[in-house]
Formats: C-alpha cells, sequence, structure tokens
C-alpha cells in the first residue's frame, strides 16, 4: 500500500537524513516508525504526503509514485496528526474538523454525519463540542479533535507523528486504545511516529526501528521482543522494562484473548485460568517448556506461549 524505494534525502546543508531506505507498509496495517531523536522518523513520515522530497528513490502510494500525483489531491486523502501545530484557534471545532470534507465539495449532511460519528468514537459529545474553540478544550481534548480531524475526510492513510507524547499518561493511554479500534473498525493504515517502546508494543501491527537515517529491525512486536536482532534494539526495548512490569502482578489468564490452538505435539503444562499472568511466565522459564494449556474448569481455553504472555504483561490493556 505505501512503498518506500531506496529513499535517501540529503538535505541543503549536507545533513544525510536519510539513508537508502527501502520498507513496505501494507494497507490497514499500523505501523510504528520508532528510533532516537533525529534518526529521520518525521523525514520518513512526511515523504508519503509529499512535505519532503526524496534526493533519490521513490515512494509509492497505492502503486502510484507520489512525484506523479498533485501534491494537495495527495493530501486530501491523507490524514495528518502532528503533536504541535494544532488546530486553527479562531475557528470552532466545528470548522476545523470540517476542513478537508469541505475541500472534498461533501454535502453538509454527510460532512455532519461523518463528524458526529468520529466525536462519539472519540469520547467526545458532539452537541457540548462542536461550538467550541480549540483554547476552550483541554490538551488531551485538542489532541482527540486532531485525530477526528485527520479521519474526516476518510482518508485511506493516517499519518501521526508523536501525537500523544504531550498528553498525561491516561489520556494517553486512552488514545492509544481508541486509535487502535479506529484502525480495526474502519480498516485505516496508520504510520504512527513514537519514541516510546511501550506505545509501539501496544498498538502496532508492525514495528520499524531505525537509527541513524536507517532501519536496524522491522518486526511485529513479538518478533522484536523475542529476537532483536542486535545490542542497539535490546536497549531500545528495554530488558529491564520487561522485568520491572513482569512484577505488577494483576492479569489472570482468565482475562485473555490470545490463545492459540495445539500446533505440533510437543509437551506443554495444565494451568487454570485465575493463574497470572506473570507467574505462567515464571512456569515456563522454570520447567522449560514451550507452551501452557489454559483450562477453566473443565473446559479449555487454548494455549499461551512466551511471547504472548510477554506482549500481554507490556501491552497491560488488551486492545480489542
Ligand atoms: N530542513 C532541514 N534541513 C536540514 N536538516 C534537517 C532538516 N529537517 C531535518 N533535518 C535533520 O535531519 C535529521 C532527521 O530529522 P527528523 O526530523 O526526520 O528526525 P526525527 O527522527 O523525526 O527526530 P525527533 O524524534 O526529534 O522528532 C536530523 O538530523 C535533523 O536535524
Ligand atoms: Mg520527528
Amino acid at each position: 500500500m505505501i512503498q518506500f524505494d531506496k529513499i535517501t534525502k540529503v538535505f541543503e546543508d549536507g545533513t544525510k537524513a536519510l539513508n537508502n531506505i527501502s520498507l513496505s507498509i501494507p494497507a490497514e496495517a499500523l505501523v510504528a516508525i520508532i528510533g532516537p531523536s533525529g534518526c529521520g522518523k518525521t523525514t520518513l513520515m512526511k515523504m508519503i504526503n509529499r512535505l519532503e522530497v526524496p534526493t533519490s528513490g521513490e515512494v509509492y502510494v497505492a502503486g502510484k509514485a507520489v512525484s506523479s500525483v498533485d501534491a494537495v489531491e495527495l493530501r486530501k486523502t491523507i490524514g495528518y496528526v502532528i503533536q504541535r501545530i494544532g488546530l486553527f484557534p479562531h475557528m470552532s471545532i466545528e470548522r476545523n474538523v470540517s476542513l478537508v470534507p469541505n475541500l472534498k465539495g461533501w454535502p453538509k449532511d454527510k460532512t455532519y454525519g461523518r463528524i458526529y460519528e468520529l466525536m462519539q468514537m472519540v469520547g467526545l459529545d458532539p452537541a457540548q463540542y462542536l461550538s467550541k474553540y480549540p483554547l476552550e478544550l483541554s490538551g488531551g481534548q485538542q489532541q482527540r479533535i486532531g485525530v477526528v480531524r485527520a479521519l474526516a475526510g476518510n482518508p485511506e492513510i493516517v499519518l501521526m507523528d508523536e501525537p500523544f507524547s504531550a498528553l498525561d499518561p491516561i489520556s494517553r493511554e486512552q488514545l492509544q486504545i481508541e486509535t487502535k479500534k479506529i484502525q480495526k473498525k474502519l480498516k485505516k493504515t496508520i504510520v504512527f511516529v513514537t519514541h516510546d517502546m511501550d506505545e509501539a508494543l501496544k498498538i502496532a501491527d508492525i514495528i520499524v526501528l531505525m537509527r541513524n537515517g536507517q532501519i536496524e529491525q522491522i518486526g511485529t512486536p513479538t518478533e522484536i521482543i523475542e529476537t532483536p536482532i542486535n545490542h542497539f534494539v535490546k536497549n531500545f526495548i528495554g530488558i529491564e522494562r520487561i522485568n520491572r512490569k513482569r512484577s505488577v502482578g494483576k492479569r489472570m489468564l482468565d482475562e485473555f484473548t490470545s490463545f492459540f490452538e495445539q500446533d505440533e505435539q510437543s509437551s506443554y503444562l495444565v494451568v487454570d485460568a485465575s493463574t497470572l499472568v506473570e507467574e505462567a511466565i515464571a512456569l515456563l522459564e522454570n520447567e522449560g517448556t514451550k507452551k501452557l494449556l489454559v483450562k477453566k474448569g473443565n473446559k479449555e481455553l487454548g494455549f499461551v506461549n512466551q511471547s504472548i504472555l510477554l506482549r500481554a504483561i507490556l501491552a497491560k490493556e488488551e486492545v480489542s
């Protein structure tokens, strides 16, 4: 759906921001781009809607080279949420979120219906908030409106550049969960830049870890946790963080949704659904077994392995 083909970017002052990046982002996936400050995340993202132009290489969206598409037309089909440049302060919330639908010439009732639905999805009552102005809203509420605005024109693709980094942990977590739900429900392709590994592990289908204008590793959250390819990736995941979270000790297996079917006939242990996830991990480690069969009474719920359990702990909240 989005393809980067050998993208290099050298700025006028000689800074090499991206070095020969090739990457495919599948449709309907949420891809988190993560890496240290200055590694090129924003530059890479901006190539998708042509806010930056590569020095060499080409970006394709839905099979079309973006250099061959009119930039304004392109941007109507791609939502964009950024952290700092927020909403237009002199426009009501309703006008802010109607910008793209109006550009697209949608009839009023279609625009209103769409906005109404999105406002409800992010937990803001349209009747109460549409007539307000941005400065009358809290930071978290403004950020939610930013998400509504990006989705209002029904774009296939939404770009989000550290959208929640200025928020308190609770608003941040709520918005992460809402973003994930919206992605699944509305089947959007979301490219999400963050420097926070917890955030990436929680919401991403695929994580792209960058350093110095290059990709260090691409993988699912499970792959990144289970098989970090080098020391840099390991450090970035923060093994000590995984260990710290393990001691939280609240989640039980019976709240769980990620099970798999019996695959091969390898050995397993049986645990009750009331077992804590942390205990289950310890059991796997101590017994040298690869999987556990989780039972609730006589009912077999399914199998879990270490990576499923680790993800549950890192995710804290299941996003369904
Ligand atoms: N217009 C520009 N001119 C010159 N150098 C630039 C320009 N924009 C970005 N850079 C440089 O390119 C590199 C990549 O910048 P970019 O903004 O993509 O990083 P980032 O990964 O998004 O960082 P952060 O996490 O801090 O937002 C940095 O070294 C930055 O200083
Ligand atoms: Mg950036």
